[in-house]
């Protein structure tokens, strides 16, 4: 079995590239580690503290996120990086040729449920003009992307990633090396699944109601085909499943909070997953266009999210455009 670095090189993935990527496992790894023993190390429960956007961090949040920063702090190829918990990017080695973003826990309500949790990263150029390390340089549209994975800490540790090249899975052996196990994935075009949390249905607008409300008539409906339903409540479990076996994820706008376009923040689960998902063959928009074309404005955006088989992205589109 080939073994991740050895996988980069024959995918002619630049050195630097690599490098960053082992280090970024390297920290990821360690997240595992934590996980791992959870209780044992008494890191379970809420850290009794709030992120920028307002919600209570879990501990491993906090953990997960240092674990991160100290790692890629350390690199002199990091400019600077943008997390979930930090409220502004935060500097690295200002000679550095990249900005990372990412999610250091995702899907933090199940840590404590232990249901699979993830990290979500995404690699972006760091301006070759701009002095220093500051927010604005990290506003940029998810097409200048030039990496982007997820690693899921499940049953097993895989590690999910594009390079732009098409979508690699690597598996996590006891020996801390991540192998190769599924090359060039691709989602299937069409599907039965799809994945939403149904009890926010009052609160979606009226394109959303009616595609999913013809999905759930089934074959006697206008889609003409019975529909399974999945909700994890961990991106990184959904988005997986579909690079597996097809599915459709929505995480649309909804009235709940009106003036936010959606939950999900676009810089490090918006973007990092449209990539994924569009390198796999699938779609992924924010119900008016492809996330990865959206201008960022600002780094803990929200995105509204409906991504994955082709058929299906294309579908809640036309209801959005019929409407
Ligand atoms: P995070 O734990 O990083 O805040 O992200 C959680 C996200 C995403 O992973 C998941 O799809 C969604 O929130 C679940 O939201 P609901 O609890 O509203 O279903
Ligand atoms: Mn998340
Ligand atoms: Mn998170």
């Amino acid at each position: 079995m080939q073994r991740l670095t050895q996988f980069l090189k024959q995918d002619e993935t630049p050195a630097d590239l690599i490098e960053l990527i082992n280090l970024l496992m390297s920290a990821c790894k360690e997240v595992n580690s934590k996980l791992q023993n959870g209780a044992l190390e008494g890191i379970l429960g809420s850290a009794e503290h709030e992120n920028v956007q307002g919600e209570v961090q879990k501990k491993l949040d906090v953990i997960a996120n240092d674990i991160i920063k100290l790692t890629l702090s350390q690199s002199a190829l990091v400019r600077g990086m943008a997390s979930e918990e930090e409220e502004h990017s935060v500097a690295a080695d200002l000679d550095g040729k990249f900005l990372v973003t990412f999610d250091p826990l995702d899907g933090s309500s199940n840590i404590d449920v232990n249901v699979s949790v993830g990290t979500i990263f995404s690699i972006l150029p760091a301006p070759k003009d701009a002095t220093g390390c500051k927010d604005e340089d990290f506003l940029q549209p998810g097409n200048q992307q030039i990496a982007a994975g997820y690693v899921l800490y499940g049953p097993s540790c895989l590690l999910v990633l594009t390079t732009g090249n098409g979508v690699d899975v690597f598996t996590l052996g006891h020996n801390g090396e991540f192998y190769l196990t599924r090359e060039k994935i691709q989602i299937p075009e069409t599907t039965r699944e799809f994945a939403i949390n149904m009890s926010n249905q009052r609160f979606w607008d009226k394109p959303v109601q009616d595609y999913i409300s013809d999905l759930l008539q089934g074959e006697d409906g206008p889609r003409g085909k019975r529909y399974n339903m999945r909700w994890v409540a961990s991106m990184v479990a959904e988005v997986h499943r579909i690079l597996t076996r097809g599915g459709v994820f929505l995480y649309p706008w909804d009235s709940r909070e009106p003036k936010k376009p959606g939950k999900l923040r676009l810089m490090y689960e918006g973007n990092p997953m449209s990539m994924l998902v569009e390198q796999a063959g699938g779609r992924s928009v924010n119900t008016q266009k492809e996330i990865v074309d959206v201008e960022p404005q600002n780094i803990h955006e929200r995105v509204s999210v409906v991504l994955g088989s082709k058929e299906e992205v294309d579908a809640v589109m036309d209801y959005h455009k019929n409407a």
